[in-house]
């Protein structure tokens, strides 16, 4: 069994992006809404203004109290003298008037900053990872095949789920905290300064010790992060395969393996999340207790006979005030820490996977119907990360509208041939032209859409019969054209024997539909799409004799008029074509007609006793 440590140690720096590098990329996604920010920043403002303003009554309550001569210095009482004429009236009339007025002005300001501040940098949050999530998604549009060889689906799932709501929490929730609280902190250590601000040295003794704490926090926590946000795609992916290989599971008595898999996963995922939490649970109380002894030691002096001469009683309570709310707003800045770190984290590696190469698409060339003459020189080919040749050396000239029928034991590289065509794969050395052209400089676009393609795993959406059939850009076939594709893959029988025909629901790929009946309507949708090439994988190695022979009807007009090559494993289809091409360890080993083949002997002759014959 592969200790967790060890599966999860390659996934945990894929990153190569540094702090400031993540910063000044999420703070792209939030420039073009910088006046929201703006605004949201100036409500935050008005609301920890309010906070400081509220600490600074006390100053008035108290020393309109006292009848103190200094009543009128501090920030609201003095503007509350100021603005209305109270000579005639006793302090503490006028605060009896003043204070509650001013407790009303005071909260509804703040509360007016706070829906302001926290509604639009939810606003300017949720754009953020709106736009990271569909960039993410986009990618997956674009992502070359060997991306899809080299990751798990339950691992690109999870980055999209998982990892986009980690930069959700620490967009919305930490970035509102963050400006709140840091703006808080920064008006209530103003007004202390403004004060008395040698009282204040004994605060910023403090600062940098917390700021140790958080450094070394922070690194902790983004190093569980990471393992969190692996181990998420391991939970993913375990779920995703119990899910869609649920009877090879149970069959092959799978059950204790998978849930041993998920067992630890899960429990990896546990431990480093606890690890969090627990670095989240010591940090936390550490800064609380530096903040405490502050404040123990700014009592001490605020209390020594020498500061309290200028000071009213007033105006020492309002800084007490001050410094004690000071506890509250930086508690909440190194408790969303933790957040924040998470967000960096999932930043990281869903920048590291946009920062990955598209699929090439440098040609320019573009017509709109190829005559679809195929010419295949010398062309070699392995997949990424393997060194052994898929195809060795392959030549081929293919003309427009003839049938190639390739045929070779399992593994001799047909399926990677015709994958090339589709230039789902560049090849390492050699050419494909299409009508003399080299692939490479069509448009990608514009050469996949001269190819119809029926691939050995049959496809099917989670949508209705027809939105299969008339997928993406066929949508917009006339009904005409749709119906008689469908009745060329002979699949109108079975359609009309749905629930709903044509508009039943498809499961998952096709769930609720036997083999040979997905395979008619992926051909029906590449019989719909009409196009000069036409490539079929086995498609009709699912069917029973009797679509056999109607699709063969049918396939013979549909070959006709197009360019055809069709991995086959049945004579029918071999028979009719012009050239069969056997293929052997990505080798071409003999070519010809099913009769010159035959007589050479040979693996043809071979593969024609084991396979045909029946
Ligand atoms: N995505 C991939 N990554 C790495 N190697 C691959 C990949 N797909 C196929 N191969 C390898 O390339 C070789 C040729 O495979 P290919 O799929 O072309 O065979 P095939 O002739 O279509 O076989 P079959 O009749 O079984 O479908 C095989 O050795 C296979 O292991
Ligand atoms: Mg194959």
């Amino acid at each position: 069994m592969t200790k967790p440590q060890a599966m999860y140690s390659s996934t945990r720096r894929q990153g190569k992006l540094n702090d400031w590098q993540i910063y000044r990329r999420l703070l792209g996604y939030v420039l073009p809404y910088w006046y929201l920010f703006l605004f949201s920043v100036l409500g935050f403002l008005l609301y920890s203004l309010g906070n400081v303003l509220l600490a600074d009554m006390m100053q008035f309550l108290l020393d309109s109290l006292n009848e103190s001569s200094n009543v009128a210095s501090g920030i609201v009482s003095g503007l509350a003298y100021r603005l209305v004429d109270a000579q005639d009236m006793g302090r503490l009339e006028f605060a009896r008037i003043a204070v509650p007025m001013a407790i009303v002005l005071l909260t509804m300001s703040r509360s007016l900053g706070f829906f302001i501040g926290t509604y639009f940098m939810n606003h300017v949050a949720r754009q953020l990872v709106h736009e990271l999530r569909c960039e993410l998604f986009d990618k997956i549009l674009v992502a070359p095949s060997a991306f899809y060889d080299s990751h798990s689906q339950g691992v690109l799932i999870s980055k999209i789920t998982y990892n986009v709501e980690q930069v959700t929490g620490a967009a919305t929730k930490a970035l509102k905290i963050i400006v709140r609280e840091s703006l808080t902190v920064a008006a209530l250590l103003g007004y202390m300064l403004y004060l008395n601000w040698r009282l204040c040295l004994v605060f910023f003794a403090v600062a940098p010790l917390i700021a140790i704490v958080v450094r070394v926090v922070g690194k902790h926590f983004r190093r569980y992060s990471r393992r969190i946000q692996a181990s998420m795609g391991d939970v993913t992916q375990v779920s995703n395969e119990s899910i869609s290989a649920y009877r090879e599971v149970r069959i092959f008595s799978g059950q204790a393996q998978q849930r041993e898999r998920f067992r630890n996963a899960s429990d990896y995922n546990r431990v480093q999340s606890l690890k969090l939490a627990f670095a989240d649970a010591v940090s936390t109380p550490v800064i609380q207790t530096l903040l405490a002894l502050a404040l123990a030691t700014l009592v001490w002096f605020a209390l020594s006979p020498d500061i309290l001469i200028g000071f009213s009683a007033g105006s020492l309570v309002a800084f007490l005030i001050a410094a004690g709310q000071l506890g509250k707003p930086i508690r909440q800045l190194s408790g969303v820490q933790s957040v924040v770190q998470r967000g960096l984290a999932a930043s990281e590696d869903i920048f590291a996977q946009l920062d990955l190469e598209d699929e090439t698409d440098r040609g320019s060339h573009s017509v709109a119907r190829v005559a679809g003459q195929l010419t295949i020189r010398d062309l070699c080919f392995s997949y990424p990360g393997t060194d052994t040749l898929a195809l060795d050396h392959v030549s081929l000239d293919i003309p427009s509208g003839k049938t190639l029928a390739l045929v070779g034991r399992s593994g001799s590289g047909k399926s990677s041939l015709v994958q090339l065509i589709a230039r789902f794969y560049q090849p390492d050395s050699g050419e494909i032209l299409l009508d003399d052209i080299p692939l490479e400089d069509y448009r990608l676009a514009n050469l996949r859409s001269h190819i119809a393609l029926v691939s050995q795993q049959v496809t099917l959406f989670n949508d209705t019969v027809y939105n299969n059939i008339a997928y993406g850009a066929l949508a917009t076939a006339s009904d005409e054209r749709f119906l008689d594709a469908v009745r060329a893959a002979h699949a109108d029988n079975f359609i009309e024997q749905l629930p709903q025909g044509m508009n039943s629901i498809l499961g998952d790929d096709g769930g609720g539909l036997s083999g040979g009946q997905r395979q008619r309507i992926a051909l029906a949708r590449a019989i719909l799409k009409d196009a000069p090439l036409l490539i079929m994988d086995e498609a009709t190695s699912a069917l029973d004799n009797e679509s056999e022979y109607f699709i063969q009807q049918a396939m013979q007009s549909i070959m006709r008029e197009r360019t055809t090559i069709v991995i086959a494993h049945r004579l029918s289809t071999v028979e009719r074509a012009d050239t069969i091409v056997v293929m052997d360890k990505g080798r071409i080993i003999a070519r010809g007609s099913h009769a010159e083949l035959l007589q050479q002997g040979g693996l043809y002759a071979q593969l024609y006793h084991q396979e045909f014959s029946s």
